[in-house]
């Protein structure tokens, strides 16, 4: 089982250059199902979901052909399949977005419920609502969420609260109804914006994507286009942290600065210096960081996908600190594994008390899902001494290159297989 292995303590400095967003990419990439024509993606990021997602889509009929790394082409004019079963399919979250998409196209789907991170009970039935106002009927039978409509009509849906998938999957559903629907209360993630205008490219009609209302009128077919994923959020503030807690000075490439707002504001609190131009932004970190207080919230708010990096930076500044998760009930699962590499911090419900001028200590730990993954590393990155990360696919999930990126800032890191490996990688680097 492969494992990083790491030796701390090297500040991060250099260039970065940031790949597309993985939370657009999968419902791009499904939605390009909706039209029989040709459609081209530039910026998808090598990651292991949208791997997955891309393979699920082939086993149902979809033409797919990576032109690049970055880059693939299809064309789901031959789909054979509307039941979606793979074994495959329930192990990403994004599964679910083939449900808005094959019932906005073929007004029928089956597809297997959806898996993903394990950070809280993630319910769907802001979805069901949705499809259901639309006109669709929908039941769980057998592990599948199975939909079937005549036609789908216009709603006006007004989501109980405010969920990434479920707006993004009504709008699918949506964007071939007769007639019009609002969507209300609607996430206004990046990702849901770059769904919008991915739609838009391939002739729907949707309004207001980025604001609480999205209007969409319902077209009667979607055509070819070629479209470009925007910069992943999360992975450059993923970045943003490494340089912060390791005492660097990265520039991180390829970036929405507009999209990193909220991380930049807290990283100016606990006091690094940011500098931003049009499409980067240097974090340098010269300073002691201090505390501060964080809250998760929907876009623009501070993203709960950043929750555990920040946490790693805070158990390591000046002062106590609290962090509120308010989206997932189970995000602090990471915490355990921090606390062996020296942090002090109380979990009391949905907060983490955080008790900071921690110093880390190399130790053997693994990653409980994406985002806590790549906030040990972190954490490891800047500890005294080595550090084993197991369970790096979850990481792998949503970070390309991960590693080699970090070497490239200087960080010494290595993908090891085997005791043998890790003994050579110890002798290097020591
Ligand atoms: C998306 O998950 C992202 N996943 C998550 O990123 C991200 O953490 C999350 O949005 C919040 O930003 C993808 O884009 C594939 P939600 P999603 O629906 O859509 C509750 C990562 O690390 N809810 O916005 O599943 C739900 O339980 C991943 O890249 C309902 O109650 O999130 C949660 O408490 C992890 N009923 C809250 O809403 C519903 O029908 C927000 O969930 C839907 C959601």
């Amino acid at each position: 089982m492969e494992q990083y292995a790491i030796k701390g303590g090297n500040p991060l400095v250099g260039e970065v250059e940031i790949g597309g967003a993985k939370n657009a990419a999968l419902p791009i990439l499904a939605a390009s199902v909706m039209t029989d024509e040709t459609v081209f993606i530039e910026n998808i990021p090598d990651v292991r979901d949208i791997n997955v997602l891309l393979k699920v889509m082939k086993n149902i009929g979809v033409m797919v052909k990576h032109n690049d790394r970055h880059k693939v082409t299809l064309n789901a004019s031959q789909i054979r399949e509307l039941i979606v079963e793979d074994e495959n399919i329930k192990r990403i979250r994004a599964s679910y977005y083939l449900i808005g998409a094959l019932l906005g196209k073929y007004k029928y789907a089956e597809v297997s419920l959806p898996g993903g991170c394990d950070i809280g009970c993630r319910a769907i039935d802001q979805h069901i609502k949705g499809f259901r106002a639309l006109g669709a009927e929908v039941c769980i039978e057998h592990g599948l969420i199975k939909t079937k409509a005549d036609k789908l009509t216009g709603a006006h849906i007004y989501m109980d609260m405010v969920s990434v998938g479920a707006t993004i999957n009504v709008m699918m559903a949506a964007v071939l109804a007769e007639g019009q629907t609002i969507i209300e209360n609607a996430a206004k993630e990046p990702h849901v914006v770059d769904l919008a205008n991915f739609l838009n490219s391939m002739g729907a009609n949707v309004k207001g994507a980025g604001t609480d209302v999205i209007r969409i009128k319902g077209v009667t077919r979607l055509h070819g286009t070629e479209y470009t994923i925007i910069p992943d959020q999360i992975e450059a503030g993923t970045f943003m942290l490494a340089a912060a807690v390791t005492k660097g000075d990265v520039t991180i490439k390829n970036v929405i600065p507009k999209h990193l707002e909220s991380i930049s504001a807290k990283l100016i609190e606990i006091g690094c210096e940011i500098e931003e131009s049009d499409e980067a932004m240097r974090v340098v970190a010269s300073k002691p960081l201090q505390h501060t207080h964080v809250k998760t919230l929907p876009y623009p708010g501070f993203p709960t996908d950043m929750q555990p990096q920040i946490t790693v930076a805070l158990a390591v500044a000046g002062g106590t600190s609290i962090v509120t998760e308010s989206i997932f009930e189970n995000r602090f699962k990471y915490v355990d594994e921090l606390t062996r590499m020296g942090a002090s911090i109380r979990v009391e419900g949905n907060t983490a008390i955080i008790s900071g001028n921690g110093k880390y200590t190399g130790a053997s730990i693994s990653a409980p899902d994406l985002r806590a993954g790549a906030a040990l590393v972190i954490a490891a990155l800047s500890a005294e001494g080595f550090s084993t990360i197991d369970d790096i696919y979850f990481i792998e999930r949503g970070y390309e290159d991960f590693h080699l990126k970090l070497q490239s800032l200087g960080a010494q890191i290595e993908v090891v297989a085997c005791e043998r490996d890790l003994q050579k990688f110890k002798l290097k680097v020591s």
